[in-house]
């Protein structure tokens, strides 16, 4: 069986990702969208609201949903996946993602990224793009799914 995890800080869900998690689940038995903590960084969003509103966005019968604080390969191996995916915007994207697919391999050398490039409607897209617009009590509805764009307004408006 093919698992393949989808990982980021989804701070919070966008369309964009919802996207990948949806083509990746057409492509694997099972889909992990995992939420990564980096304690480097201060989310808005908690973990816990972060894993419900990717649960409340997809309904999906081989996709679910988790959270880690550690690093991705470990994780990878935890779970014996095959396959890390992660979306691709634009030429920006891909040195970071570069390295970070380069670290991974040599951290857990039986798995591969694979990267979807995003359809493109998504392409300017990401989660920082949607914290910004709902803070100043922007319309974010274009970004996030209809399930959870109340809560992730009202969320940004107090932040
Ligand atoms: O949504 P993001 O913020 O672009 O996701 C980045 C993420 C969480 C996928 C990346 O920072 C990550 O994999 N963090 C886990 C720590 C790790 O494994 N680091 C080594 C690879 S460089």
């Amino acid at each position: 069986m093919a698992i393949a995890v989808c990982p980021g800080s989804f701070d919070p869900v966008t369309n964009g990702h919802l996207d990948i998690i949806q083509r990746a689940g057409r492509l694997f038995d099972k889909v992990i969208v995992l939420v990564i903590v980096n304690p480097d960084k201060t989310p808005v969003f908690t973990r816990e609201e972060r894993v419900d509103m990717i649960q409340r966005s997809i309904d999906l019968p081989n996709v679910e949903v988790d959270s880690y604080c550690g690093l991705l390969a470990d994780y990878v191996k935890k779970v014996g996946a095959a396959v890390i995916v992660k979306g691709l915007r634009a030429v920006t994207d891909f040195e970071y993602e570069f390295q970070m697919a380069l670290t991974n391999k040599k951290l857990a050398p039986f798995a591969e990224t694979m990267f979807l490039t995003t359809s493109a409607s998504n392409m300017y897209l990401s989660s920082s793009v949607v914290r910004q617009v709902g803070s100043f009590g922007g319309d974010i509805s274009p970004f996030v799914p209809e399930q959870i764009k109340q809560q992730i307004a009202q969320r940004l408006k107090r932040a």
